[in-house]
């Protein structure tokens, strides 16, 4: 095995788990038919010579760009907080937002509901690609920037929560959390759809979500446990 494919299946175990190593080349898109999918982008995002931020900031340079981080556009609270946490749009990040913006930024102010088929969202992304000037982190030039987005096993997501269990793990999120669903400087995790914060937890755990405190947290809780505070935090108001 050449070293370069060795370095790159260790990063991507490190990284992904057991995930199997996907093929770099497999996740390049056919930019031609992303311009059609691009469509469904367009009322909100300018791109190319002259694009300008609209409802959505433009989207020139997209590649290794930090979130959050168009001057003059006035993102969201959630987008400026993932911007202080260092998120920073690689592949895996861009694959993850546009399958599921809330998966990975969960009070993103772009209401758009994702693009669910992973072919379709590879050949968006090819298109994008081709207006970042000197793309860092695309498949054939950092393959190790690959990480799996944030795609749950059904049987994850069915996971029924035991919430007695989850008020006696949640003493731990609660010493930053308000029980009250106040949000100073943390944000609020109460009332919230459990799938939604399961696979916000999951993010976290997978490393896609950049806070380092929470990826503590969440990379010491199983599934089980997971769902178990997902379903105690559902029902608190
Ligand atoms: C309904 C309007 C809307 C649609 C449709 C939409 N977006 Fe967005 N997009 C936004 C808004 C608003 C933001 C800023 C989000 C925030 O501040 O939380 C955003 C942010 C982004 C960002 C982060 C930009 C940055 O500077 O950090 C990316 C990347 C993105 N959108 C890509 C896409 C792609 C790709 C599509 C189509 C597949 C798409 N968006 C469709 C409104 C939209
Ligand atoms: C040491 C303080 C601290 C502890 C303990 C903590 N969190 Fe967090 N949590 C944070 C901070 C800070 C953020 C914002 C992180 C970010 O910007 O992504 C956060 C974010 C989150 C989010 C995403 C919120 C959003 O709006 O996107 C969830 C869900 C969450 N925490 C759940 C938990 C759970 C469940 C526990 C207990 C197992 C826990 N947290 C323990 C500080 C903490």
């Amino acid at each position: 095995m050449p070293l370069r494919q060795t370095a790159t299946a260790m990063a991507l175990a490190l990284f992904a788990g057991p995930a199997p190593a996907q093929d770099a080349a497999e996740l390049i898109g056919d930019a031609g038919r992303g311009a059609q999918i691009y469509r469904s982008c367009v009322t909100c995002h300018q791109i190319g010579p002259g694009a300008e931020n609209r409802t959505g900031p433009h989207l020139n340079g997209i590649f290794g760009r930090r979130a959050g981080s168009v001057e003059g556009f006035d993102y969201s609270d959630a987008m400026d907080r993932a911007h202080g946490d260092g998120l920073t749009w690689d592949y895996a990040r861009l694959d993850a937002y546009t399958e599921n913006p809330r998966a990975l930024v969960s009070g993103t102010r772009m209401s758009f509901r994702g693009i669910k088929d992973a072919q379709d969202r590879h050949d968006v992304l090819a298109y994008l690609r081709q207006f970042t000037a000197s793309p860092q982190d695309i498949p054939e030039s950092a393959p190790t920037a690959i990480l799996r987005e944030v795609d749950l096993p059904p049987e994850v997501l069915a996971i029924v929560g035991d919430a007695e269990y989850g008020e006696y793990l949640a003493s731990e999120c609660l010493t930053c959390h308000k029980r009250d669903g106040s949000d100073e400087g943390i944000p609020s995790i109460v009332a919230w759809r459990a799938e939604d914060f399961v696979v916000a937890m999951h993010a976290y755990k997978q490393k896609l979500r950049p806070h380092p405190v929470m990826q503590m947290m969440a990379g010491r809780l199983n599934d089980e446990e997971i769902a178990a505070l997902a379903a105690y935090f559902e029902d608190l108001d």
